[in-house]
């Protein structure tokens, strides 16, 4: 494959260096083109966007007041394969993939952000919860059409992984893939327990009706989990699991899916089972793989919020988390760039940097509300050195770095134009109505140089290197792809920063 990068390569350390030296130089004049007069870029403009980019990911039938219009229905027969309705949900990323493993863990993070941050988000909240239904709505098809079975993707990844095609155009095979009692998939249910538990927070007041229906998946799916251990990935045959196999196992979405169930039903048998889960394993990353991190945060907010102390060896396990991310900290087991970006991975660090940073301001919010203070070996630490560390991060992202680049589309002056999204890259059904198969969509789009057509706003990228360097190439699916699992945790981020840091 062709290299479309207008970059010189990296790799060797003379020209890592070169780059270090040229981009202290660039600092100053990037930072006044992106960072407003009150010294922080527009977190409430960017916040919009983070949520508008959930439009673009849409699957199904898009209602009327769909604002993304380069979208068109895709989808439209998903589930029929197994004689079941799934439609809609959402892409995870550049591909036409459903897959019901990191959809439901963008549900939760979405419903998370909504929950913790939606009173900072005044009248986007209502866009925020339309994105939360979209998957939402999608997964209580999943678990309830058929008694007994989750269902956890839909479509052939690795024939559709071999096409560049619109959503609209796509003519793969849209297999459908299933958990249930002969084929466990403890990780798929017990993250969509979490998804539906929290979704049915968001609407418990707005739509009891709806919000009932959801908790009542929610108990099914994590009991189904409980009784039917195994990963999902040994279970269900095909490839689809080889993609988003769960590498940190079941147990971390156990937890993560009772702790969901601990808040949403306040039954306390749900206390009992995680508890005895008691595993103590030290995490420095939080993702669609591993949830340690967010459940211990999560039952922290138990202990810190509402003082129940059975949940203080959570809290202490929530606190050795931020010890291993923290510059300085005793403790750190995390690098960053010289830029200061956080770099836990060659392929889409981003989403390890917005999932920790929804951390860092949901514990800081814990901690003001509680007035508690930690230390890491010595170190203090307080709401402030959270949320100092979350905004140096999202502004980091949003453009105050050494590229002087947003790693938002459509955010500050300059952002990415050539981001691995096959609806993004081809032209839109409206302006091309003619099909475009399979092959032609690499000859004469992929491999074009120039920008995409459509832009994907609010997409958050796969981002720069531990160099700091992005050369925005198409190609370069680990730095160019977005995905809804980056975007989600960064929608509670932004709020949060937006209600703090008020111009
Ligand atoms: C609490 O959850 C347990 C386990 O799912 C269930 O057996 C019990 O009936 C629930 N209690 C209430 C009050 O709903």
């Amino acid at each position: 494959m062709a290299s479309l990068s207008p970059t010189p390569s990296t790799s060797s350390s003379s020209q890592a260096l070169v780059i270090v030296a040229v981009v202290v130089s660039v600092v100053s004049v990037s930072c006044s083109q992106v960072v407003a007069a009150d010294g922080h870029p527009d977190y409430a403009d960017a916040l919009g966007k983070a949520i508008l980019f959930f439009q673009g990911q849409r699957s199904g039938q898009l209602p009327p007041d769909q604002a993304v219009t380069w979208r068109s229905n895709s989808g439209l027969s998903d589930g029929s394969a197994a004689n079941v309705d799934l439609t809609g949900g959402y892409y995870d990323g550049g591909d036409n993939v459903k897959f019901g493993f990191p959809m439901a863990f963008t549900t939760t993070m979405l419903s998370w952000s909504v929950l913790e941050h939606g009173g900072k988000m005044k009248a986007r909240v209502h866009d925020a919860r339309a994105a939360v239904r979209w998957g939402a709505d999608y997964l209580l098809k999943a678990a309830t059409q058929t008694p007994g079975t989750l269902y956890v993707g839909v479509g052939d990844p690795d024939a559709d992984h071999r096409c560049w095609e619109r959503p609209e155009d796509m003519d793969t095979p849209r297999a459908v893939y299933a958990v249930s009692a002969s084929a466990p998939g403890s990780d798929a249910a017990g993250e969509a327990a979490a998804a539906l538990a929290a979704a049915s927070m968001v609407f418990k007041a707005a739509d009891p009706t709806y919000a009932g229906r959801l908790l009542a998946a929610a108990r099914d799916v994590m009991e189904l989990a409980v009784r039917h251990q195994g990963k999902y990935s040994d279970s269900i045959g095909g490839d689809i699991g080889a993609y988003y196999q769960s590498y940190s196992g079941y147990k971390d979405e156990l937890l993560w899916g009772s702790a969901w169930l601990l808040w949403a039903t306040k039954n306390t048998s749900y206390l009992g089972y995680l508890c005895s889960l008691g595993d103590s394993d030290g995490v420095d990353m939080f993702s669609w793989d591993n949830k340690l991190a967010g459940a211990r945060v999560l039952l922290a907010r138990r202990a810190l919020v509402n003082g129940d102390t059975r949940l203080e060896p959570f809290r202490q396990q929530a606190e050795d988390f931020f010890c291993r991310i923290l510059p300085g900290s005793p403790s750190s087991t995390t690098q960053y760039t010289a830029g200061g970006l956080m770099h836990k991975s060659g392929y889409a660090n981003l989403q390890y940097v917005t999932s920790a940073s929804f951390l860092l301001t949901t514990y800081a919010k814990y901690m003001a509300v509680s007035r508690h203070t930690f230390s890491c070996q010595g170190l203090p630490v307080t709401a402030k050195t959270l949320r100092a560390l979350a905004k140096k991060q999202v502004d980091y992202i949003l453009g105050v770095n050494p590229q002087g680049m947003s790693y938002m589309v459509n955010f500050g002056a300059r952002w990415p134009q050539r981001i691995h999204h096959r609806a993004s890259s081809l032209p839109s059904v409206a302006s091309h109505p003619a099909h475009i198969g399979c092959q032609e969509g690499f000859q004469s789009f992929f491999y074009a140089s120039g920008a995409n057509p459509n832009v994907h706003t609010g997409a958050v990228v796969g981002g720069p290197d531990e160099n700091d360097a992005f050369p925005d190439d198409r190609a370069d699916y680990a730095r160019s792809e977005p995905t809804t699992y980056t975007a989600a945790p960064l929608v509670g981020c932004l709020a949060y920063l937006a209600g703090t840091y008020r111009s």
